[in-house]
This record gives C-alpha cells, structure tokens and sequence, in this order.
C-alpha cells in the first residue's frame, strides 16, 4: 500500500441506517471539505478542536471547506483531559451557540480523544443532536476512539461518567498530521494499535513485533498500514456490538481496569498518559493470566518485552519517571470497583487465554490480583 497515493483508503464501519466511512491517508487534512461535503445535512460546519491542533491545523481544515463551498467557524477549547469535564463541556455548548447553529449544521472534531469526546457529545446534545464528524489527529485517536461512537466527558466520579453513544457521519485519518504529534504520544496510542492483535489477531501481533518500532520512528507506509488494520478491527467489533450488550466489545477494554486504576492513582494527569496506562494495564493482564495458569508464561513474557521495548512503561517505577511513588495494592484494587466496568462491586477483566486469546471474566481470585499488584510494586 502506497500511504502517499491520493485516494484515502476506505474501512466501512456498517450500522443499520448509521453506516460511515473511515477514509485513511497522506494529506487528507487538506480535503477534509470534499470528503465531508456530500454528507452535510447544510453547508454549514462548525469546527472544534484544541489550541495545539488548532494552531496546527486549523487554518487548513477551514481553508478545505471553503474550497468545498462550505461555511465554516471554529470554536477552540484548551489542550489537555481537563477540558473534558462538565465545566469545559458548558463553557464549550455556550462557544457553540454563541456561532448559532441550526439542527443542519455539521460539527467536526479536529483533535485527540479529549477533542472527540467532548465535541462528540455536545453534536449528541447540542438542539437535541447534529451530525458530527470526527478528524482525529493523534495515533490513539485514529485507531480508537475516534471509530465506534463512544462520546463523553467526565465528572468528579471518574472518567467518561457522562456521556453517549453516537456516532460520526464521517471519520477522516490523516497519517502525515502524526509527524508533528510528541513521541510520547504516539506511543500512548501505539498501545491501543498493539491492544488489537492481542485481543484476537496474532499474525497481527507478530507484525506489531517485527514492525513496531519502525512505524513510532516514522514510517508513514507502516503507520497507514496500522492504522487501517486497526480501524477495520475496531469496525467489525462494533459493527456486531455497538452498545456493549454482549462481552464482544468489552474485550476492546484488553488493559483497562489495571490501566483505570494506574490513572485514577496518578490523578488522571500527565504522569500517565491513558494510552500508556493500557499498556501498562495489556501487560498486566497477561501477567495475572500466565499467573493463574490461564496463558503461557512466555506469551505474557513477549507483551511486556515489546511494550517495554518499543519505550512504555510497563514497569509501575518507571511510571512517570517518578521512582518516589508509593504504589499500594488495596487502594489500586479500590479504583477497580470505582470503574464502570464493575458491576455491583465485581471486578470485570480482560484476561487472556495467550497472544489473540483474550475473554472477559468476572471471577478473578482477589488473592491472586493482590499478590500480581504486589509483584508489581516490587518489581
Ligand atoms: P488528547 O486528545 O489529549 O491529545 C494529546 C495531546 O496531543 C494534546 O495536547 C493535543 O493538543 C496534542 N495533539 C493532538 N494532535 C496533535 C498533532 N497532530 N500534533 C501535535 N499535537 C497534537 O489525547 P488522546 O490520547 O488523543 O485521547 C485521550 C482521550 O481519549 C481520553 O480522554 C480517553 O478517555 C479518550 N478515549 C476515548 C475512547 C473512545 O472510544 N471514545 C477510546 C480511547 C480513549
Ligand atoms: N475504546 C473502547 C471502545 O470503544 O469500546
């Protein structure tokens, strides 16, 4: 696959009624308007996005709409996951209506998760719901959170609280905007590429594996590659489970209870990036599930050797370069039952059978988790 051939590569999310494409490609921030265009209910977009991004990009997605005969205005919220509480979320409902929208107008999300999750959920509420399109602009974006229609913010209870499911009439990747994304970043969401070959994909682990490090170092042929495979992974998923009703889509949750509770303890804040707490979580979960028998030791012996390789911190001391930080298994296991994962109290885990093995269980032996949390610390 050529990543800089002028047509974006197409994954298809199909919902009844709801279907939309993913397009994929070299320099695609640039026709964000043609691309859109004939979807807009009017010719009418609102752009959101952060002030890195915005600074970034913002000209030229407002530049593309113009050359596709579209309106366009732009509403800018501040970087970072505080802006995705229920005070950024008002602030940012207001900026909107200040730009009097109508039920036709468009709004599109240019940015990270923070960015599509907030500006998600206000086209979920904003005159009772617009269309919404996602233009994602970091790796964790493209390959997750910008596919599939989870929108939300979060409150002083935890994390994407409040929220809905609804989902984009358009996602567009663009693999040239990671070029100007921090390192650590694109390894935050190089987690959530790995996540998909662990869940139920081998061959595409053995790839992660061989071609990992060249994608984070910046090999556009690689990256579109990941993305694509990603995108259509996070596509059938959801495609056969949208809402979470079954296990299916919760296997996409692979890390995440570890990872909640490493965030919850560092405060949701820059020690630890949410694509890094995956990893982190991804390789505890083969940890715990070699532990009990469940996976070969090796198996979760290569996890923790190519995260830790590729440069994420698999190890909870090195977990924002802070060697100081005092880990204490029972207030990790108490962010656990905080999790909307748990159920009346019961803990909800990915564990995993080996590499692209990977079942949900709500039965795991509390000894056994305190005993791998306290390995963990002393490691
Ligand atoms: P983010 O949106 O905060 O972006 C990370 C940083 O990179 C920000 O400072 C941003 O300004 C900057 N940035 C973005 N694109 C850039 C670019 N191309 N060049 C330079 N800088 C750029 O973080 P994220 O990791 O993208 O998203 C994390 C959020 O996503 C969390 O809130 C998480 O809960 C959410 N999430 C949602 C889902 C879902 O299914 N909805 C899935 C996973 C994660
Ligand atoms: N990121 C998990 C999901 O979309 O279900």
């Amino acid at each position: 696959m050529n990543a800089r051939s002028s047509a974006p590569r197409m994954v298809r999310l199909d919902l009844a009624g709801r279907a939309y494409d993913i397009a994929i490609g070299a320099q695609l921030i640039d026709r964000v308007g043609e691309l859109a265009a004939p979807l807009l209910a009017a010719p009418r977009v609102l752009v959101v996005s952060d002030q890195t991004v915005a600074a970034l990009y913002g000209a030229r997605v407002a530049a593309s709409f113009e050359r596709a005969g579209v309106q366009s205005a732009s509403v800018t919220v501040p970087a970072g996951e505080g802006t995705k509480d229920l005070a950024g979320f008002g602030r940012l409902m207001n900026d909107l209506l200040d730009r009097r929208p109508d039920r036709r107008t468009t709004l599109v999300a240019l940015g990270g998760g923070v960015v599509g999750d907030l500006a998600g959920f206000a086209a979920a509420v904003l005159l009772r719901g617009v269309d919404f399109i996602q233009v994602p602009t970091t790796l964790l974006a493209q390959v997750d959170s910008s596919v599939g229609g989870k929108t939300g913010i979060n409150t002083r209870h935890g994390k994407n609280l409040v929220g809905a499911f609804y989902q984009p009439r358009l996602v567009v990747a663009d693999t040239d905007v990671l070029d100007t994304l921090p390192r650590r970043e694109l390894l935050a969401g190089y987690a959530e590429v790995a996540k998909y070959g662990l869940i139920d994909d081998p061959s595409f682990w053995d790839w992660c594996e061989k071609n990992g490090s060249a994608l984070i170092a910046g090999d556009g042929v690689r990256r579109a590659y990941a993305i694509e495979h990603s995108c259509r992974a996070k596509a059938r998923i959801v495609a056969a489970d949208e809402r979470e009703t079954t296990d299916l889509r919760a296997l996409l949750n692979l890390g995440h209870t570890f990872g909640h509770a490493l965030e919850a303890e560092t405060g949701f804040g820059p020690d630890l990036l949410h694509g890094e707490a995956v990893g982190a979580g991804m390789a505890m979960a083969f940890t715990l599930s070699a532990r009990l028998g469940l996976c070969p030791a090796p198996d979760a012996e290569r996890v923790r050797h190519h995260l830790g390789t590729v440069g994420l911190p698999v190890r909870l001391r090195t977990i924002g370069g802070d060697n100081r930080r005092q880990w204490n298994a029972a207030r990790l296991i108490d962010h656990m039952r905080g999790d909307k994962k748990a159920e009346a109290g019961r803990l909800t885990f990915v564990l995993v059978r080996g590499i692209g093995k990977a079942f949900v269980t709500r039965e795991v032996d509390e000894t056994a988790l305190r005993g791998l949390l306290d390995a963990a610390i002393a490691a």
